[in-house]
This record gives structure tokens, sequence and C-alpha cells, in this order.
């Protein structure tokens, strides 16, 4: 038993090839809800109290290394020859502090901290050498096999591909999460023989060997079976992402956050959403967005790392990236704000507009067909319909600067590096390729020539009479 208060040493099996997703990528880094599988476990054993957290990794190990580096300890498998291989792999890091040790498999993308508490809750009361988390299907599928003797008491796991009809018709199933005293385990672990189906070494066999030799075996049910789910396919990946997004957007509404559409809605679990915010359908807030009280978002808008303030509105059809818009700010419909652009409070972005490392002052508009990129706008300024910033001069981007208070008449172009005063006035149609100084008219277009009667005298040359129709 481990002491009172002593935290428990944690196994995170994630060494596997992921073989049924035929995937170049790592099984435990492909994603359900926005996150890597491996995140659910290590999110739950974390929060449950283990310290410190060992991955065991194999196939792909240095990439899954890389995305939870400074998260856990890294342990290599190699090569993995099924799950009681994996933990015999890690002996040296339990042998000596012997206690309780908790085993997760990394496929669990729905485990939640209440269910290991609980495990390892039973696990101290009941006194047992190993405690196991099992659940109840309408279809064992292809999970291992609980089986109890007459008094109810576990008595060994049967993989579904060793089992008998008489086991494969059992609805209990291994769910990949145990809590082990360490020296009964490595005992067994010492004993395994890969004499089965898939020729590996298993953990669960592990329950078997405990049995024979008079040792308690406890398990508890998942409340929720769903829980229990392992991806190993595709559709079980798809089934796995469904479930924790309705998780997710559970939680939130709960909160008070307005989600209209849950059906169409993902929202990331590094996402906050203040209560009072409203959330319409067919809109995905992916990565560490923040949505503040009050702002509006959708329907149909992709938000990724980008904060919406107060009151702001993002109407339909925008996509923002690590954008950031300030409260009562309107964004859309159809607008695009790329990395590093920050829009200020109640400023206004309209449709087909497009911003790109651009900072909009408070209260500044570009309502319509814009692109503005590598800018710096004032408060209060207006840039007209179809203004372009052109940033870009085929080898290096330049800066725009546009004062305080300015006026951009619509369709100007505006040749960076160039720097427009506060309060200056821009003429419709212009091409600005020098500085126009504070409180100035810059016009920079031809200037228009009319020649009177010009059409009725081409239209008589060529005999053709003015169309009305
Ligand atoms: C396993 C269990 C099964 C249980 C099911 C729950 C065994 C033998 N079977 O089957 O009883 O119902 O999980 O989902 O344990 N891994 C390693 N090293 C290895 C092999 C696997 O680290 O050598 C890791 C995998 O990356 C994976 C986990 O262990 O995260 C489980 O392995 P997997 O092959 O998915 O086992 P299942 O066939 O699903
Ligand atoms: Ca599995």
């Amino acid at each position: 038993m481990t002491r009172a208060g002593a935290s428990i040493q944690a196994l995170i099996l994630a060494a596997g090839k992921g073989t049924r997703l035929k995937s170049a990528l790592p099984k435990v880094l492909h994603s359900a809800g926005g996150l890597p599988l491996l995140e659910g476990p290590l999110r739950a054993v974390q929060a449950a109290g283990a310290d410190p957290v060992t991955v065991v990794v194999g196939h792909g190990a240095a990439d899954v290394e890389a995305a939870f580096a400074g998260r856990a300890r890294f342990l290599v498998q190699a090569p993995p020859l099924g799950t009681g291989h994996a933990v015999l792999s890690a002996r040296p890091l339990f042998a000596e502090s012997g206690g309780t040790l908790l085993v997760v498999y990394g496929d669990l993308p729905l485990l939640r901290k209440e269910t290991i508490e609980a495990v390892l809750a039973q696990h101290r009361t009941g006194r047992a050498a190993a405690t196991l988390l099992t659940a109840v299907l309408s279809d064992g599928a292809a999970y291992g096999r609980v089986l109890r003797d007459p008094t109810g008491g576990v008595s060994a796991i049967v993989e579904a591909k060793d089992a008998s009809p008489e086991a494969r018709a059992v609805r209990e199933i291994n769910a990949g999460l145990y809590a082990f005293e360490v020296d009964p385990l490595l005992e067994a672990l010492d004993r395994l023989e890969p004499k089965n189906a898939q020729g590996e070494y298993y953990l669960t066999d592990v329950v078997a060997g405990f049995v024979a030799r008079g040792l308690r075996v406890a398990a508890v049910q998942a409340e929720d079976p769903q829980e229990a789910l392992g991806v190993n396919t595709f559709e079980e990946l798809a089934q796995a992402d469904r479930a924790l997004v309705a998780r997710r957007l559970r939680e939130l509404m709960l909160a008070g956050v307005a989600i209209e559409d849950p059906t169409s809605t993902r929202i990331s679990f590094d996402a906050v959403v203040e209560p009072g915010a409203r959330i319409r359908p067919f809109t995905f807030l992916e990565g560490r967005c923040r949505v503040a009280r009050g702002a509006v978002v959708g329907p149909f808008v992709r938000l990724e790392n980008s904060v919406v303030g107060e009151e702001a509105l993002i109407q339909d059809h925008c996509l923002l990236r690590d954008a950031v818009v300030e409260a009562g700010a309107t964004i859309g419909p159809f607008a695009h704000l790329r990395p590093e652009t920050r829009v200020g409070r109640r400023a206004k972005v309209g449709n087909f507009v497009e911003l790109k490392k651009t900072e909009l002052g408070d209260g500044a508009k570009a309502p319509h067909l814009s692109y503005l990129g590598d800018a710096t706008i004032g408060a209060g300024t207006n840039v007209g319909a179809g203004t372009i910033t052109c940033n870009y001069d085929g080898a290096a981007k330049h800066r725009t600067t546009i004062g305080a208070g300015a006026f951009v008449g619509s369709d100007a172009t505006l040749v960076a590096p160039v720097r427009i005063g506060e309060g200056a006035y821009v003429a419709a149609g212009s091409t600005i390729t020098e500085d126009v100084p504070e409180d100035a008219l810059a016009l920079g277009r031809a200037r228009q020539v009319v020649k009177p009667g010009w059409a009725r005298a081409r239209r008589e040359r060529l005999g053709v009479a003015k169309r009305h129709r």
C-alpha cells in the first residue's frame, strides 16, 4: 500500500504502432476533440495527482516526445512486444519504489480524473493486489473480456482474439486502466509468455497470474461505458471526437455559454468562453481562443487562437487566426483576419476585407473589399472600399502607417513604405507613393477629361441607335 497522501506514479502506454489506423502519424498524436489522443489520459492522470508520470513510447517515439516535451518523463520500449512488455521495460523506474503503480493505455481519450480516482480509492479500501476499470458494453467487440468466478471475483482477462465463443459473449470488458501493487506485478510480469493469437506479452495475463497465487483482483465498473472507448480505428477516433466535443460543449452550456446548435459547433478544451457569450451554428473555436461575455460569434466562423472582446460581433463566414478583436468591434461577414492582427474597440471590419499583421485603431473602419497588410491604422480612421496596401515589392514587406482621424477614399492604392498623417485625406482612386502630411489632401490620379457630344458623334459615325432597354 502506498502511504496515505503520497502520490502514485503512473505509466501511460503509448508505444504501439496503431496498425489499424494505417497511418504514418503515431496513433496517440491523432486528434480527437481538437487534442492529440494522449492528452486525455495524460491530463486525467495528472489531474488525479499521479506523480511522476512516465509515457512509454516506441513507434514514432521522437514525435511523441517532441509533442509532449516537458509534460512527462519518457521511456522507449524498443521494439514494442505487447502491453505486458511495455510495463516490463519500465521496470527500473518503479522496481525500487514499490507501492502502487497506475497503468493507463494512451489510446483512452475519454478517461476522466474522477474515474481514475474511483479506481485508486477502490484499490486502497479493497486492499487488492490489482484493481482494474471495466465497462459493460452491448457488444464487447475487440476488447478484452473480463471473466469472473461464481462468487463474482475477477478471475481473468481474455483477449477477443483468444476468446472461446462463451468468453466472447461476455459483455464486461477491460478498459485499460489498472492500479497494481508493484511487488506482485513484477513477479507476474516475469512469468508472462507470448503464447496467444498475437504473439505478444499481454499485461492482461497478469490478472490470471495474480488469481492463481491467491491474490485479490478488484474491479470498478465505469459509470459511463463510453469512457472506456479505446481508439484503434478511424471510426473509433471519430466516435471519440464526437464524444469529446459534446462533453466540452455541455460543460460550457452549463457554465452559461449560449451554444445555439451543439451538433454543428466545436470548441477546443483550451478555449476560454465566458458565460454570456453566444456561439451561433457551424462555428469552430480551435486552440487557445478567448471569447468574452456578450460577444456573438457565427454562424459559419472559425477562430484559431484568437481573442474576441466583450460585446464584439464576428458575423457570418469569417476566419480569424492569431487575431485579437477588442470589445465592441464588428467583423464580417466574410472577413479574414490573419496572424498578428488587432482590431481596436468598436472598430469595424466589413465584408471581403483581409487584414494581416495590421492594427486597426479604436473606432476605425474598413467596411468593404480591402487588403490591409503590415499596416498601422489610427483611431477613427476610415478606410474606403477597395483600399489596398501594396506591402510587398516582390522581395520584402513594407509598412503602411496611417494616423488617427484620417480619411482614405475608395479604391486607394497605398504603396508601402508610406505614411499618411493624422487627419489627412486621400482622394478616391489615388495611388499613393509618397508620404502625406498631417491634415493634407493627396490626389494621386489622372485628371478627368470630359469631351461634350463625343458619344453621340460616335453613334452617328457607326450608325447605331442609343439603347434604352
Ligand atoms: C488492450 C487490452 C484489452 C483492452 C483494450 C482496451 C491487452 C493485451 N489488451 O487491447 O484487454 O480491452 O486494450 O482498449 O492489453 N502499447 C505499448 N506497447 C506495446 C503494445 C501496446 O505501449 O508493445 C500501448 C499502445 O500504444 C496502446 C495501448 O498500449 O496505447 C494498448 O495497446 P493496443 O494494441 O491498442 O491494445 P488493444 O488491442 O486495444
Ligand atoms: Ca487499444
